[in-house]
């Protein structure tokens, strides 16, 4: 049995096909209609969603499949997490809410960000893994504490069409801003990961102290080095997109929110003036602006950015329904082979 909780574990022929396959999915919505009637994927959203949420039921519909959304502690039962006596509200721990999923699903996806108490912890992923150890079936990480796989799927086949297969040694600018509130790291993690993974020259812009972490970094350069891309950082917002071709935007908080949020918000807010400007598009190599959703305008992009581009935030988006369903694909049948035109029904056939 597979799961998808990170790409790192998935090995690289399945990540390409996997690719191949939700630009596939792309070209021709309908082809794999109804190809996993019959099966019922059950998608726990510990946090609010609209993009995952709604593709991931789109997708599992598309596909033949019954999405089933649950919501814990809003209609179902609060969920215990720690061992030991039950004492607290939650009338139901986890381990018995997923093993009754498992047997009523063939899937289960799962939404469950950082809890921010224990930085090891969340980056470790520790109760997404608690999660996908008491399912009997495969689990799909919806984003995670350290991790959104969904995103950095959509987000790779999005690029891969965009320059048509060329993406090494394109100049991929990961570009922290700043935010009202500390945000969670999984997608800059698993961006930082996918562009390195393509291949691209991946540069990370952050002021100080918001650095990513550095289990993450080293991955991400054994990425780069494998596949003839690099890793570097700056703290210049001024120049980080010069002769960019892709400016990625993402806020998140820095680590010593985990132990002192006060300080960890005053930090961030001395760097305001982290945006992505008109002007600092106006720096890139006609440079495309990229963000994974929900997005703060004029906070963390200008308006103008957004609305006049060019931008790819909605193709993003787009393309989460089609990445989903490469994803299910892969997690239910193991061995699935490349995509090929054969695959479309022609409609003028009885
Ligand atoms: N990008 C993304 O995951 O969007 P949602 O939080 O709306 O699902």
């Amino acid at each position: 049995m597979t799961h998808l909780l990170d790409w790192l574990d998935i090995d690289q022929e399945t990540w390409v096909r996997c690719i191949q396959e939700a630009q596939f999915c792309a070209d021709y919505r309908d082809a794999r209609a109804d190809r996993f009637l019959g099966k019922a994927l059950g998608l726990v959203f510990f946090n609010d969603s609209l993009r995952t949420r709604v593709s991931m039921e789109l997708a599992a519909s598309e596909l033949g499949a019954k999405p089933v959304v649950i919501t814990p502690g809003s209609g179902t039962w609060g969920f215990a997490w720690d061992d030991g006596p039950m004492t607290g509200g939650e009338a139901e721990h986890i381990r018995e809410a997923v093993g009754v999923l498992s047997r009523y699903c063939h899937g289960l996806g799962v939404r469950l960000f950082a809890e921010g108490k224990d930085r090891q912890q969340d980056m470790d992923d520790v109760r997404l893994k608690t999660f996908a150890a008491a399912s009997d079936v495969p689990v799909l990480n919806l984003e995670s504490a350290a991790r959104h796989p969904c995103q950095a799927l959509a987000d790779a086949a999005v690029l891969d069409r965009q320059f048509d297969g060329h993406t090494k040694g394109k100049k991929f600018v990961l570009h922290w801003t700043w935010h009202p509130k500390a945000l969670p790291m999984a997608v800059p993690n698993s961006t930082l990961l996918m562009a390195s993974r393509l291949g691209m020259d991946v540069v990370v812009a952050r002021p100080d102290g918001f650095e990513l972490d550095e289990g993450v970094m080293d991955a991400a350069r054994r990425q780069a080095a494998a596949h003839g891309g690099s890793v570097s950082e700056t703290n210049d917002a001024d120049t980080a997109a010069d002769g960019a071709h892709i400016v990625y935007a993402k806020a998140w908080g820095g680590f010593e929110r985990y132990t002192d949020p006060a300080a960890e918000e005053s930090r961030r807010h001395a760097h305001k003036d982290w945006r992505v400007t008109t002007d600092r598009m106006d720096r890139t190599d006609n440079g495309l602006f990229m963000h994974c959703l929900p997005v703060r305008r004029g906070v963390v992009v200008d308006d103008a950015v957004l609305d006049e581009g060019p931008s790819l935030h909605l193709d993003q988006a787009e393309y989460r329904l089609h990445a989903q369903k490469a994803i299910l694909s892969m997690l239910w049948e193991s061995g699935s082979r490349s995509p090929s035109s054969e695959d479309v029904t022609d409609p003028a056939q009885p």
